[in-house]
């Protein structure tokens, strides 16, 4: 059972009670489709019980993905846009592209993208910005390094990149956050129950005092080695809304054993 129920009540409160969206980064051909089917099929009952499923494709599966889950209950998203609305930037994709392909989330300054393509939470600012005016609802992530954790600045550095990432305005329950932190990507490291509380619960408040009511309505979700072995604890602490999956969301099993660890 869900210990924080909050389904579709004041436009303050929180849209879906969980919110798990997969992130395949650089992963998946059309064959991965078959995955995301299977993971589509379970969609609906998830709603019912106000968990919301989402994958966000490479942007070459994102069109195909959209149409052959839409209607499923399974939203699906980009990984990244870029901050303008069209013009010459070869390679890029713009919110509105995102849009036009079904994407329903962008993600935007995952700790990838900020170190592998130098952006900072002002340009990260701006593709929310972006994704905000195309109609999309972005996913900012946010998280600290090993050594800013061990210098003690994790949550100085996280709520920095809050305060610089997020857009001053959206839609009620129209922007998600995502913290992440980076030396728990991909690597099968997780914080304790005691940091990742203590860290959304900083996220939040920071929030609250920054839009009232209506920071308090977004979405945090965690994100960095959730599998479908700690999601139980991870996803039950307060303010933990949901989950920013990467390698265990590649396979529908990995992907639906989170989905069932929640569902206890
Ligand atoms: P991971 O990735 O689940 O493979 O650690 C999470 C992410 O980078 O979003």
């Amino acid at each position: 059972m869900l210990k924080r129920g909050c389904l579709l009540s004041s436009t303050m409160e929180k849209i879906v009670a969980k919110l798990l969206v997969g992130n395949w980064k650089m992963n998946g051909v059309k064959l991965a489709l078959q995955e995301a089917d299977l993971i589509a099929a379970a969609a609906k009952t998830a709603l019912g019980q106000s968990i919301q499923l989402a994958i966000c494709p490479p942007a070459t599966l994102l069109a195909r993905l959209s149409e052959a889950t839409a209607g499923t209950g399974l939203l699906t998203g980009a990984q990244d846009c870029h901050a303008k609305a069209s013009g010459a930037h070869t390679g890029d994709i713009s919110a509105a592209m995102v849009k036009d392909a079904g994407g329903h989330f962008v993600i935007v300054g995952h700790s990838e993208r900020r170190a592998d393509h130098g952006e900072s939470s002002e340009m990260v600012r701006n593709k929310a910005q972006a994704a905000l005016e195309a109609g999309l609802v972005p996913i900012v992530c946010v998280g600290e390094t090993r050594a800013e954790r061990e210098a003690g600045q994790a949550e100085a550095i996280v709520l920095s990149q809050v305060e610089g990432s997020v857009p001053e305005t959206f839609p009620d329950g129209g922007l998600v956050i995502a913290y992440e932190p980076v030396w728990a990507i991909g690597t099968g490291l997780v914080p304790s129950a005691a940091d990742v509380l203590a860290m959304h619960q900083a996220v939040h408040e920071s929030l609250v005092s920054r839009f009232g009511a209506k920071g308090a309505s977004i979405q945090i979700l965690y994100g960095g080695s959730v599998n479908g072995q700690n999601a139980g604890d991870l996803l039950h602490l307060a303010h933990v809304d949901g989950a920013l999956v990467g390698g265990a969301s590649l396979t529908a099993d990995g992907f639906l054993k989170i989905l069932h660890a929640i569902q206890e």
